[in-house]
């Protein structure tokens, strides 16, 4: 059964809606009220009605056909109202609450398997936090907007069976600026696991990278089965690397976070970037998106900072990338151009009296250059040699990529992002590690 369905559903029951402002059950219905424009229905027995609409005591008294519900009620009444989504036939249902095998209640998960089995139900959770989906602003998150502030549509997708981590760190890639195109919070991955949600955005077309919040797998041979025919860059960031670790993620998720080594054979084996922390994985995703993955590990820098030069070279080292040798036409080129007053080598320090010109020569000598493979350009816009940064661009044809880390809140940068699609990135160290993903 295709994970599409939970995206973009014509009808959604909440089950669980709450009466109270504050209660996760009021959050998930008000936003998907004012967010999503289709028929939401909250379900709550012991209500007329909730923010204006009727409410229904079970999702059995709805006359119309439901496709989607969520369940924010209780550990105890979940095997109940979810029977009663099988004999509604309702096939998508996401599972908010916490309670089941985290807390040892084995049992409460293998009830809800029996039952959606029974009626060929499709759940994601329990133990989740919700889903959403920037294209069709399907949003069951239980945090309000006030709290989180959603990210804006883009291309990264992000899975992870932490809710509460996603919640800050979609909270902070919507301050940046990232565009999400779907989020999952799989919590204990019961039925619906990381392979089913892989399988799911790998053929999704608004989403070009793969984010992943993983702790444990749950089911090694299926995953690597699917890994084989997954093509787009995956990322993926693993908790639960140390022995405090793995015993914090057995009772959060209840997975078995296993061998940290085992995992990172197992990410290399099948292409997936690894990445150390959670501002890695967003830097990683957002150049991935731009470039995608295999650009090749040979680096030219071009700066208006000697310290930034030296800084970025220090970070491309320490990564394991390779300062790119310039071919003898390239040297032999800007040797006549601008040997006059710069010291032709890389990283190719443009001194701090750099003009766009200067730039534009820079660039082009090296984008024609094929022992670079990326070129990672300082722009200190700050400088006041430099104006109409745009034109460093003009005319010049992108075949390689290129970095650019700058005041990435500068208009002008914002709009060389737009137009011409080169990402911008605020510190050196961070343009490296986006360097070293798409790498
Ligand atoms: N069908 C529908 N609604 C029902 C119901 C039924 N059979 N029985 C009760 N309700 C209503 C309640 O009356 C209540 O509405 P009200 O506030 O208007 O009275 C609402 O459902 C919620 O029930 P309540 O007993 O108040 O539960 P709660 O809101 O305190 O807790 C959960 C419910 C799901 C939030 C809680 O059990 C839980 O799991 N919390 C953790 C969630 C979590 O952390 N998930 C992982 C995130 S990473």
């Amino acid at each position: 059964m295709s994970l599409e369905n939970f995206f973009k559903p014509k009808s959604i029951a909440v089950i669980g809606a709450s009466r109270h402002k504050g209660k996760i059950g009021y959050t998930i219905f008000k936003n998907l009220l004012t967010r999503y424009g289709k028929k939401v229905y909250p379900i709550n027995p012991k209500a007329k009605s909730i923010l204006g609409v009727k409410c229904y005591p079970s999702v059995l008294s709805i006359k119309e056909r439901i496709d989607l519900a969520i369940i924010a009620v209780p550990a105890k009444i979940v095997p109940l109202v979810l029977e009663e989504c099988g004999k509604k036939g309702i096939k998508n249902v996401v599972i908010i609450t916490a309670g089941f095998s985290e807390v040892g209640n084995e049992a409460g998960e293998e009830k809800l398997i029996k039952i959606a089995n029974k009626y060929d139900i499709r759940f994601i959770g329990p133990n989740t936090l919700g889903i959403l989906d920037n294209y069709s602003n399907l949003d069951c998150i239980f945090v309000p907007e006030e709290k989180m502030k959603r990210p804006k549509k883009g291309n990264i997708s992000f899975i992870s069976q932490s809710g509460a981590l996603a919640v800050a760190l979609l909270d902070q890639v919507a301050k940046e600026g990232y565009g999400i195109s779907k989020f999952i919070s799989y919590g204990n991955a019961t039925q619906t696991d990381e392979s089913d949600l892989i399988e799911f955005l790998a053929k999704d077309k608004n989403t070009k990278v793969i984010a992943w919040y993983v702790e444990g797998i749950k089911n090694a041979k299926k995953l690597m089965k699917i890994l084989k025919k997954v093509k787009k860059p995956t990322i993926a960031i693993k908790g639960g690397k140390t022995e405090e670790g793995k015993k914090a993620a057995l009772s959060h998720t209840g997975s078995l976070a296993g061998s940290y080594e085992i995992y990172k054979g197992f990410f290399k084996q099948f292409g997936i970037i690894e990445v150390e922390n959670l501002r890695e994985l967003f830097l990683a995703a957002k150049a991935l998106e731009y470039y995608g993955k295999n650009n090749g590990k040979r680096i030219g820098i071009i700066t208006n900072g000697g310290g930034f030069g030296i800084l970025t070279t220090d970070k491309v080292s320490t990564l394991k990338l390779k300062m790119a040798e310039f071919s003898e036409k390239t040297k032999k080129s800007l040797e006549k151009k601008l040997g006059y007053m710069i010291n032709i080598r890389n990283p190719l320090d443009l001194l701090g009296d750099a003009t766009t010109d200067r730039y534009k020569i820079a660039l082009d000598t090296l984008m024609k250059d094929k022992n670079v493979d990326m070129i990672i350009m300082v722009l200190i816009s700050q400088l006041p040699t430099l104006e109409k940064l745009k034109s460093i661009f003009e005319g010049i044809k992108i075949r390689k990529p290129v970095l650019l880390v700058s005041d990435c809140e500068n208009k002008e940068i914002k709009q060389i992002e737009k137009k011409y699609r080169i990402p911008c990135f605020s510190y050196p160290e961070d343009a490296v590690i986006a360097a070293k993903a798409i790498a």
